[in-house]
């Protein structure tokens, strides 16, 4: 392989090189069976132990209890925004949303379509520099669901602890699903677009406590029931096959890097890494409340836009790449998932060093 430079996107995201070249060779041949990877029938023994491994992999990591089912959806993380309320709500029937950011203000767009929707927190007006503790809202009386978007992948806000709220949760945890531990226990459906911490687009993960699926089930088109995929293992249809192959690939280093608790610290220091440089001069200013700031995503500015742009410019001619804002919100953004380098952290800490003492 080229010398890879430090790929910062937002999503799709930088993957372990051992899994990229395991990839390289499966594609073409797997297991010398003499077809490709993505040539074997989402039927055939092979591909069934890919699926099987995946999500006993995933089970395994996130220590998913028994009555939950994993499944793999397509239609991205966006589909859930309306599976969600599709399945769980209906006429008369209540949620509470927490709005911190484009995919929870989307998600709630979305679900008002089928629901009574209460909007108990919002931090649009600052931007989305926050989200809140539980004192900062409280959820509306016989709600079916708590919704919230645990990372948000925009603007850098993350919830350190997860709502303490006896309402079933539900979250899209697209951005940081495991790189950190949850109590899976806690929530009614949990779901993340795989591109940024397990594989490539095209598979979106769902956990879902299995008393969920009977919920509306006559109602709903087949393809949008989590009873159908469930019933079936998620074969009810051609599933994403690459993409579920090369999840598997990804926990299985997730799981030799030591697991999620593992991960948590690393995901830890590398951001600590980071902030303390934001926070160690005037020339970088982090754009959320540091009570909520992510592990995942850091978004920063620099004093003007036009430094901002040479700032972009210059990392990307030195290997670093995907520094540039969401457009949203403009300024600088890192993205450290869980296959990010330290090591690229630490050179990307020197570099703004090195652009501050210049530019300055
Ligand atoms: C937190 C979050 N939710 C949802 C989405 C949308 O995911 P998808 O493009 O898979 O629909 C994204 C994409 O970046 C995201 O960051």
């Amino acid at each position: 392989m080229s010398e890879r430079i430090y790929n910062f996107s937002p999503g799709p995201a930088t993957l372990p090189p051992s899994v990229l070249q395991e990839a390289a060779t499966d594609i073409v041949n797997f297991h010398d069976k003499g077809i490709g990877l993505i040539e074997l029938s989402h039927r055939s023994k092979e591909f069934m132990a890919v699926a099987e491994e995946t999500e006993g992999l995933i089970r395994e990591l996130l220590q998913v209890p028994d009555n939950y089912k994993v499944l793999f959806l397509q239609g991205g993380a966006s589909s859930q925004f309306y599976m969600v309320p599709m399945n769980l709500l209906g006429t008369g029937k209540k949620a509470t949303y927490l709005n911190t950011g484009a995919w929870s203000k989307k998600a709630i767009k979305e679900a008002k379509l089928f629901g009574d929707i209460k909007v108990a927190y919002s931090s649009e007006e600052s931007t989305y520099n926050r989200v809140p503790t539980d004192d900062d809202y409280s959820v509306a009386t016989e709600s079916e669901y708590l919704y919230f978007v645990t990372n948000n992948t925009i603007y850098g806000t993350q919830f350190a602890d997860m709502p303490k709220s006896d309402t079933m949760l539900v979250a899209d945890m697209s951005s940081d699903i495991l790189s950190r531990p949850v109590d899976v226990s806690r929530f009614g459906i949990i779901f993340a677009g795989a591109q940024k911490n397990m594989g490539p687009a095209g598979v979106t993960v769902v956990i879902l406590r299995d008393d969920l699926l009977d919920c509306n089930a006559e109602t709903v088109p087949t393809m949008l029931r989590y009873k159908t995929h469930a019933d079936k293992d998620s074969m009810f249809n051609t599933p994403p096959c690459f993409s579920i192959y090369c999840v598997g690939r990804v926990m299985n280093w997730l799981k030799e890097q030591g697991g999620v608790a593992a991960m948590e610290k690393i995901n830890q220091r590398k951001a600590g890494i980071l902030y303390d440089a934001i926070d160690g001069t005037d020339f970088y200013r982090g754009h959320a409340e540091k009570a909520s700031r992510s592990l995942m995503n850091i978004s920063f500015n620099l004093p003007t836009p036009e430094l901002e742009a040479r700032f972009i410019s210059e990392a990307a001619a030195v290997g670093f790449d995907g520094l540039k804002g969401h457009r949203s919100i403009g300024g600088c953004r890192a993205s450290i998932y869980n296959a990010f380098p330290e090591e690229g952290v630490q050179k990307l800490v020197d570099f703004m060093a090195d652009f501050a003492e210049k530019n300055g």
